[in-house]
C-alpha cells in the first residue's frame, strides 16, 4: 500500500505493516537481539542496513574499541556547566555527525542520572545534580544527535546512580524522588522524542530494570506513550521471556544470551505470546527505519573549533583575586607545574573513551599564548606512580592466531592506536577465546630518559618483552569487577629508557576462555619528578599555573571514586607552590569535584573537568581572557563527601542502596556550607541584576530580568530561578535558566520561561500542578539570589 497523505507517521506505519507481514516468527525475533557486539540484522526480505551502535557520550567510538580515532568532546558535565542548550544541540549534532561518519545509526548517549553522590564514578559521564538543568541538557542533546538521523540511546534508566555493586543493587527510592528527580531527564529524552533509551543493570526497588514491567510498560508506554526501542545494558538482560513481556525489546549485546532459540521455545512453551515479540521488533522496524533516513542538517566540516569553544564554555572560575585574565609583559616569568601540564586528561575512564586525534596539552597552548613576551617554564613536581597511564605508538599491530600455530599461520591482523585494548567476544568471529593467540608489536618511542616502570595487565595470560627481553608475565583468571580497574592486576617491571631511542614491544596474550570482555593493556609509569625543583621554579617566576589531576583511572565506570581528595602529595605541591609564589593558579582538570585543602592560598582556581581533545587550546581561551569564563558548576562541590544528603544511605550494601534523603539531594538538601554551591561561577565581568517581570501565559510564566554589564568587558551570565513549592519542601529548586551575552556597559533582558509543568509536585494521588502564588528568588547563583518574585499571584 502507498501512502498518499503525506504524514510520515502514516508512511511509517504502513512501511512497518508490510515489513512485518514479510517476516517469519524466527526474523521477527532475529530483530530483538544483537547479532554483534554492536549491530543488530535485519532480515534478509528487508534488504536494511544494520543498526550499528556505537558508545557516547563524549564522541563516538565506533565499533571496536581500540582501532579508531574519534573526536573527543567535552564530557556532559563540562557541557552542563554552560548552561547553554543552544550550545550543547550544536555539539551533540556534531556528535550526531561523528557517529553517522563511522557506519552507526545508534550514538549510546546520553548519559543522564543524577549526581546524586559525589564520588559516584560515572558522574562526569552524566550533566548534572539537578533534574532541571540535567533535563534541558538532555533534550538538547537528543534534538542535535537526532538531526543526523542517528538515534540516541538515552542511559541508564534508572537509578543508576553509582558504580559500587552497580550489576546487584536494588535502588530504593519512593516516589516523589524517582518522578521528580531521576526519571525528570527521562521524561524530558520521550517528549523530544528520543528513539532509543537503555535499560540499567541495577533494580529499581527490588526489581531488575531490565524486567520491570511497571517502567518498561506502564510508564514508557502507557503513561508517556512513547514509541522508541528500549535496549538491554551491555549485558544487562536477567531472563527469557519475563524480559520480553516486561517490555526490554532489544537484548545486546550479540551473540545473544538469552534470546535467540531460548526466545522461540519460550512463544512454544506459552511463557510468552507472538505478540510480545511482534510488539518489540515493529519497534525495532521503526527504529531502523528512523535512522535509515537521511535529511540531515549540516554539522561543521571540521568540528575542532566547537570542541575548543564547548571546552572553552564550560571552564568555571571558582576563585580570582585578579592574577585571571593573565597580563604578562616583556620578561615575564611563568611556571607551569603539573602533571597535568604537559598531557592533561580530555575524558574520563571507561567505555565511554575514545581514541582522539590529538589532545592539545595546556604547556603548548599556554607557551603559544603568551609567546613572545613572557617565557614559560615547565616541571612536573609530581607524577602519580601507583597507576599507568596506557602506551601509545604511532602503530600496534595485531594478529590473531590458533593457539599452537606457527608464527606464518595468521588468520586476521589489525592496527589499533593505543596499548589499551579491549574486545567484546568473540574477539575473532568464528573462534573460541580459548582457541585463539594474540600478538601485539609495537615500537614505542619515550618522552623522557630515566628510570620509568613498565607495566602489564591481561584478562587471561600475558607476557610482555621489549627489545627481545621477556620482562613481564602476567596471568589473571577474570572476572567483571576488573575489567575498568586494571590496577587491581597489573604486574611491573623497572626499565631505564632513553628520550628519543626506539624500543620494541612485543605482548604475547592468550585470552581468558569464559570472559565476554576482555582486555589488555601495557603501560608506562615515568620517572618520579622532584617536587623541589616545581617550588623552586615557582619562586623564581612571576606567576605560577599547576595543572592538576587525579591518577588515570580514577574517575571511571566501573568504580567509585574512594574519597573526594586528590593525592595528598599532589595536594601537598599544590601547597607549596602557593606558599612559595603567591600569584599561583590551580587549574584542576576532574569532572567532579575535589577537596582543595589550599583552597585559601591559591589566587585563582579554574574547573577546567574533561573538556575534551582542545583541552588545553580552551584553558589558554580561558586563561588569557580570549574567553570570558561563563561557566557555572552544574553540581554542589562540597567540603567533605560526608556533607552531601545523600552520604548516610551510599552506597548501601551489595543488595540496596536507599535513596534516604529523598527530595532533599545535592544543594537542595545541604545544610553544611559547601565549597563552592551549586550554580556558582565567576566572570572577568561584573553583571548586575535588575527587577523581574512576570507574565503569565495559559503555557506558564515568563519572567524577564534585565542584566547590567557594569564592567568594561564583554561577558556572558547565566540568570537562575529558583523556588519553592511549598513550607515542607526543600527551599531552593531550580525551575528555569537563561544565559545571556551582555556587552560591556549595556544591559540585555534575561528571558527565563517556567511551564505549567515545571511548577508540579508528586503525590500519592499523582501530579499536583501548583497554580501558586509560588515565591521564586533569581540570581547568578543558588547561593546568590537577590531578586523576588511571585509566580502565579
Ligand atoms: C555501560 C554502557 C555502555 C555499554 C557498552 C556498559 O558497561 O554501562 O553505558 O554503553 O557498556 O559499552
Amino acid at each position: 500500500m502507498v501512502d498518499h497523505t503525506g504524514d510520515p507517521q502514516r508512511a511509517e506505519g504502513i512501511w512497518a505493516d508490510e515489513a512485518m507481514a514479510r517476516l517469519s516468527t524466527e526474523q521477527k525475533a532475529a530483530l530483538l537481539y544483537g547479532a554483534g557486539p554492536w549491530q543488530v540484522r535485519p532480515p534478509e526480505p528487508l534488504r536494511l542496513h544494520d543498526l550499528v551502535m556505537t558508545d557516547g557520550p563524549n564522541g563516538a567510538r565506533g565499533v571496536t574499541f581500540h582501532t579508531e580515532l574519534g573526536l573527543c568532546f567535552p564530557c556532559e558535565t563540562a557541557l552542563a556547566a554552560t548552561w547553554d542548550p543552544d550550545l550543547v544541540r550544536e555539539v551533540a549534532a556534531a556528535m550526531g555527525a561523528e557517529a553517522r561518519s563511522k557506519g552507526a545509526s545508534v550514538l549510546l548517549a546520553p548519559a543522564v542520572n543524577l549526581h546524586r553522590n559525589p564520588l559516584a564514578g560515572r558522574n562526569f559521564e552524566c550533566f548534572s545534580e539537578d533534574p532541571e538543568l540535567s533535563a534541558q541538557m538532555t533534550a538538547a542533546y537528543v534534538a542535535g544527535v537526532q538531526s543526523q538521523a542517528v538515534a540516541c540511546c538515552v542511559k541508564h534508566l534508572v537509578c543508576n546512580d553509582q558504580e559500587s555493586a552497580r550489576h546487584t543493587v536494588s535502588s530504593k527510592v519512593g516516589d516523589a524522588a524517582l518522578r521528580e528527580l531521576y526519571l525528570a531527564p527521562f521524561e524530558a529524552a520521550v517528549r523530544v522524542g528520543a528513539w532509543s533509551i537503555m535499560a540499567a543493570y541495577n533494580k529499581l526497588n527490588g526489581e531488575y530494570v531490565t524486567e520491570h514491567p511497571w517502567l518498561l510498560t506502564t510508564l514508557l508506554r502507557d503513561e508517556w506513550a512513547w514509541d522508541g526501542v528500549v535496549v538491554s545494558d551491555w549485558y544487562a538482560t536477567q531472563s527469557t521471556a519475563k524480559a520480553l513481556t516486561a517490555g526490554l525489546d532489544l537484548e545486546m549485546p550479540g551473540p545473544s544470551q538469552l534470546r535467540g532459540d531460548k526466545l522461540l521455545k519460550a512463544l512454544e512453551a506459552g511463557e510468552l505470546g507472538i505478540e510480545d515479540i511482534d510488539r518489540s521488533a515493529r519497534r525495532v522496524l521503526h527504529l531502523l527505519h528512523r535512522t535509515q533516513q537521511t535529511g540531515k542538517t549540516a554539522p561543521p566540516s571540521d568540528p575542532s573549533g566547537l570542541i575548543r569553544e564547548a571546552g572553552a564554555r564550560g571552564i568555571v572560575l571558582l576563585k580570582n583575586d585578579g592574577v585571571l585574565p593573565l597580563a604578562v609583559t616583556p620578561g615575564t616569568v611563568v611556571a607551569v607545574i603539573g602533571s597535568g601540564a604537559d598531557a592533561g586528561q580530555p575524558q574520563g575512564g571507561g567505555s565511554c573513551q575514545v581514541n582522539p586525534p590529538h589532545v592539545a596539552d595546556p604547556l603548548s597552548a599556554i607557551k603559544a599564548r603568551l609567546a613572545p613576551d613572557a617565557t614559560v617554564r615547565f616541571a612536573r613536581g609530581w607524577a602519580d606512580q601507583t597507576r599507568p597511564r596506557p602506551l601509545t605508538a604511532p602503530d600496534v599491530t595485531i594478529e590473531y592466531r590458533r593457539r599452537g600455530a606457527p608464527d606464518s599461520e595468521v588468520l586476521a591482523t589489525e592496527h589499533a592506536v593505543s596499548l589499551s585494548l579491549s574486545w567484546l567476544t568473540p574477539v575473532l568471529p568464528g573462534y573460541e577465546s580459548g582457541e585463539l593467540a594474540i600478538r601485539v608489536r609495537a615500537r614505542i618511542i619515550p618522552t623522557k630518559t630515566g628510570a620509568h616502570q613498565l607495566t602489564l595487565a591481561a584478562i587471561g595470560h600475558g607476557v610482555l618483552a621489549l627489545d627481545g627481553e621477556v620482562l613481564l608475565d602476567q596471568r589473571f583468571p577474570g572476572g567483571r569487577g576488573v575489567i575498568f580497574d586494571l590496577g587491581r592486576i597489573t604486574q611491573r617491571a623497572d626499565i631505564f629508557l632513553e628520550a628519543g631511542r626506539p624500543a620494541d614491544l612485543v605482548i604475547d596474550y592468550e585470552p581468558r576462555p569464559e570472559s565476554s570482555l576482555l582486555r589488555l593493556q601495557a603501560g608506562l609509569i615515568p620517572p618520579a619528578p622532584d617536587p623541589a625543583a616545581a617550588v623552586w621554579l615557582a619562586t623564581v617566576a612571576d606567576l605560577a599555573i599547576v595543572v592538576a589531576e587525579h591518577p588515570h583511572g580514577v574517575e571511571t565506570e566501573g568504580h567509585d571514586r574512594p574519597h573526594l581528595g586528590f593525592d595528598p602529595e599532589q595536594d601537598r605541591l599544590i601547597s607549596e607552590v602557593c606558599a612559595a609564589n603567591p600569584r599561583t593558579v590551580v587549574v584542576v582538570n576532574t569532572g567532579g569535584p575535589v577537596a582543595m585543602p589550599w583552597q585559601d592560598q591559591a589566587a585563582a582556581i579554574v574547573q577546567l573537568w574533561y573538556p575534551g581533545q582542545e583541552l588545553g587550546e580552551s584553558l589558554a581561551d580561558v586563561l588569557t581572557g580570549a574567553v570570558n569564563p561563563s561557566g557555572k558548576l552544574p553540581l554542589t562541590f562540597p567540603v567533605r563527601a560526608q556533607d552531601a544528603p545523600s552520604w548516610p544511605y551510599y552506597p548501601g550494601t551489595e543488595e540496596e542502596v536507599r535513596y534516604g534523603e529523598g527530595l532533599a539531594m545535592g544543594y537542595r538538601g545541604h545544610t553544611a556550607p559547601p565549597l563552592f554551591p551549586f550554580g556558582f561561577g565567576l566572570s572577568y565581568a561584573a553583571f548586575r541584576l535588575g527587577e523581574a517581570s512576570v507574565q503569565t501565559t495559559a503555557a506558564g510564566y515568563t519572567v524577564t530580568v534585565p542584566v547590567t554589564n557594569i564592567s568594561d568587558r564583554d561577558g556572558r551570565e547565566v540568570v537562575q530561578l529558583y523556588a519553592r513549592l511549598a513550607d515542607d519542601r526543600p527551599f531552593l529548586e531550580l525551575k528555569a535558566f537563561a544565559s545571556v551575552h551582555v556587552p560591556a556597559g549595556q544591559t540585555v533582558p534575561a528571558v527565563l520561561t517556567v511551564p505549567a509543568s515545571g511548577l508540579r509536585t508528586w503525590s500519592s494521588a499523582g501530579w499536583n500542578y501548583l497554580s501558586g502564588p509560588v515565591q521564586a528568588r533569581i540570581g547568578t547563583s543558588s547561593a546568590d539570589l537577590p531578586v523576588t518574585v511571585l509566580l502565579g499571584a
